[in-house]
């Protein structure tokens, strides 16, 4: 390939990448937004959106990402010139990768805020502060740990601060230390939880509320939700796995990666439902009760598990780690422009963007306490961050990439990097020329309130076609090429 990419560094080997993905999509998403959203949408509908948002969007976005930054090698906006001029495209869509890298940096300015909310967690269960309290005490602690703006802001700083140290150490002593012993711990605290939560009493409860399918509990905003979340817990569309994807060894399959990433994601996501609303059931809490649901009802659980405390300080240690594998992939983007094209080390990169992230992230935080009579429309400052990035700002960045992709990129660039075979390949041009798109621009359109879903029953027949002649299209191709070169 010909381009003005500069050598960049490399994981070590496919689980290096494999292990600082994992790292960036599980975090808090699913641990802490997951079960809140699935508690405020109404649970079965949602999750079954979200499953299917994350096979037919997610899957394909994300492969189509490390793609681009393998082939690019760069930061966002570096590797999407790159590989559009590669193919004769025009550099606009490089603003795919100038909303990416935004996009990014906008949500570690609100997951700051959360981060510090595990962390404080963790220093209450090693200070014994949550010890013997009620349910109704739980919402009073939570209350109060967000009225006093020092308290809050003393550790959404601290958060800053480690990331910064982090990101500023380099790729591969910063990052891919660190997941490796994070992502099993989380696994096997989640599993403690969900046992104790089979003989909590509310497990049945929690089933129910999880998988059973009921359809009129789902809203328009609900499905734009459920698509934004399943952008945002795989780290889409934000400039962190695509910039991952610029550190990917040539010879990693980028198939059986992205599969793995996202199995392992989906699971902790459900292992935490399943942890979680079995207390909420049991102790008759609301599933609806916002973004404090992990932070008003875990803590119950503790107290009244054995060894709870210690589980209690191991669950929030797990908690915060995998934040900070998630804050830390949110700034890379960043980071990596900055030393790219401004000449600059990567600390001061680094300490720069943490300066920023500082500020803004601290009008985030206010939020909670002196600015909560400071809304637009009804959203704080800190709601406003969530809710451009993953309801808008990421669906429309994984539309720009699968149309780059399907539409724009000449054919083989994508044949190339991403190694399939005929079949495959097939499968995966359908879904980045067809079902992404369509599936991305439906949902928009029915929560804008333009259109309603019932036309996409059409759609099934329209669909087998495009595939039946994308695969022709896609099996026939490469051998009449061959043939005809002969
Ligand atoms: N996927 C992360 C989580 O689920 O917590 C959040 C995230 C990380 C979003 C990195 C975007 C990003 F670039």
């Amino acid at each position: 390939m010909t381009n003005d990419a500069q050598p960049r560094t490399q994981w070590l080997g496919r689980w290096g990448f494999v292990l600082a993905a994992t790292g960036s999509a599980v975090g808090l998403g699913n641990v802490w937004k997951f079960p809140y959203m699935t508690g405020e949408y109404g649970g079965g509908a949602f999750v079954l959106v979200y499953l299917a948002c994350i096979l037919a969007l997610g899957v394909p976005v994300m492969m189509t990402e490390i793609a681009l930054g393998r082939r690019g090698r760069g930061s966002p906006i570096d590797a999407i010139r790159r590989v559009t001029a590669e193919s004769g495209g025009r550099s606009p869509w490089s603003l795919l990768g100038w909303m990416a890298m935004a996009c990014g940096f906008m949500i570690l300015c609100f997951y700051v805020v959360v981060a510090g909310w595990s962390f404080s967690y963790l220093w209450k269960m090693l200070s014994g502060g949550l010890a013997g309290t009620s349910v109704d005490d739980m919402a009073a602690i939570f209350g109060a740990n967000n009225a006093n703006p020092f308290n809050l802001g003393f550790w959404s700083t601290l958060v800053t601060i480690i990331t910064m140290l982090i990101v500023g150490k380099g790729v591969q002593a910063g990052i891919e230390k660190s997941v490796s012993w994070m992502m099993p711990g989380m696994v096997l605290m989640l599993l403690i939880m969900i046992v104790y939560g089979a003989f909590s009493g509310g497990f049945g409860d929690a089933l129910h509320f999880l998988f059973a399918f009921n359809a009129g509990s789902l809203s328009s905003e609900g499905m734009l939700a459920a698509m934004g979340h399943a952008f945002f817990t795989l780290s889409l569309a934000s400039g962190a796995i695509l910039t991952y994807g610029s550190y990917l060894p040539r010879d990693a399959s980028i198939g059986r990666t992205t599969l793995t990433v996202a199995v392992a994601d989906t699971l902790v996501a459900l292992m935490a439902g399943l942890a979680i609303f079995p207390v909420i059931f049991a102790n008759g809490m609301e599933p609806g009760s916002g973004p404090g649901l992990i932070f008003m009802s875990l803590p119950l659980a503790f107290q009244a598990m054995p060894l709870g405390t210690l589980f209690g300080i191991l669950f929030f240690v797990m908690l915060s780690m995998a934040a900070l594998t998630s804050s830390i992939s949110m700034v890379e983007a960043t980071v990596s422009w900055l030393t790219d094209n401004k000449g600059i080390s990567r600390r001061t990169a680094a300490w720069g963007t943490g300066i920023v992230l500082w500020i803004i992230s601290t009008l985030a935080m206010l939020s909670f306490n002196v600015g909560a009579d400071w809304t637009l429309a009804g959203k704080h400052f800190f709601d406003w961050l969530d809710y451009l990035t993953s309801r808008w700002m990421m669906p429309l960045g994984g539309l720009g990439v699968v149309l780059l992709a399907g539409f724009v990129l000449n054919s083989e660039v994508m044949r190339e990097e991403l190694g399939l075979s005929p079949v495959m390949h097939a499968l995966w041009l359908f879904m980045v020329r067809y079902v992404s798109p369509l599936g991305i621009v439906v949902i928009f359109l029915d929560a804008l309130g333009i259109a309603t879903l019932e036309f996409a029953v059409q759609w099934p027949w329209l669909l087998l076609a495009l595939a039946v002649i994308t695969l022709i299209g896609e099996i026939t191709s490469p051998r009449l090429k061959r043939t005809l070169c002969a």
